[in-house]
């Protein structure tokens, strides 16, 4: 099995903008370093990983990947590593990240760069599956609140069982040559999915399911940039 990273940076962050000046999510200061380096610093430190490939929007590019060398000469991911543009849609923004991987990989782990408090444990419960055979695994965790099916009205038409439901996150990991076949299923029938093991699970393939990490959450909405701020130090002992 040889396995790489896909970043996914490429988002506009629109949900975000107004109260990040226009900042790109993906951009933004965490503690230091960039929103996606912590991405890819956790990610890096799973045992078994062999590259990444950075996904930017298309008009910053440049500064990105000067961005990516510069932060890797001063603290090396120690992994091989490919910049590309991303797509209008996520999905776009994965398959553009496909042409860009070594002939040698047969395995991705898919990751939203906004989730930058993912840890390596998650990672590597993914790959475990996948070295057992799975050909698309997600991580999730149990859903905390009621969630209800509304129609067009608001109006609640359905009420799914709680105890049945997962909230997914990523990395999300998938056999190569799955995720190509779903990706060509996607194209003749005009599919758009949200997540990556969506596009296996259309080819009717079985989607394992490890657990995730209520820490690995998505930076997504105003409220989730107080989880940026810097560590308050005491400020006298
Ligand atoms: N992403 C991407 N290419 C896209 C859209 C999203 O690479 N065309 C990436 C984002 O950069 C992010 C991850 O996919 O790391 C998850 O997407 P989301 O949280 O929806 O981010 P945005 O699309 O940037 O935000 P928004 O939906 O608020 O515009
Ligand atoms: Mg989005």
């Amino acid at each position: 099995m040889n396995t790489w990273i896909v970043l996914l940076a490429a988002g506009s962050g629109s949900r975000l903008a107004a109260a990040s000046g226009g900042a790109k999510k993906q951009f933004l200061d965490a503690g230091g370093s960039p929103v996606f380096w912590r991405s890819a610093q956790a990610l890096a430190r799973c045992a078994g990983v062999s590259g990444i490939v950075f996904v930017f929007p298309p008009d910053e590019l440049d500064a990105a990947r000067e961005a990516v060398d510069t932060l890797d000469a001063s603290a090396p991911l120690g992994l091989d590593r490919r910049v590309v543009h991303g797509g209008a849609r996520r999905q776009d923004s994965l398959e553009n990240a496909l042409s860009a991987l070594p002939r040698e990989c047969t395995h991705v782990l898919v990751h939203d760069a906004a989730r930058c408090f993912v840890t390596p444990d998650v990672a590597a419960r993914v790959l475990e599956a996948l070295r057992s055979g799975a050909k698309a695994v997600i991580p999730a965790v149990p859903v905390k609140d009621t969630v209800k099916q509304v129609d067009a009205q608001g109006v609640v038409v359905a009420t799914p069982e709680r105890a049945s439901l997962r909230a997914v996150q990523t990395p999300q990991g998938v056999e190569l040559e799955a995720l190509r076949a779903g990706f060509a299923l996607a194209r003749r029938e005009n599919l758009t999915v949200t997540d990556d093991a969506g596009l296996v699970e259309a080819l009717g393939l079985p989607v394992s399911v490890v657990e995730g990490s209520e820490a690995n959450v998505k930076i997504t909405t105003p409220e989730d940039l107080r989880l940026l701020a810097p560590a308050r130090v005491p400020a006298a002992l």
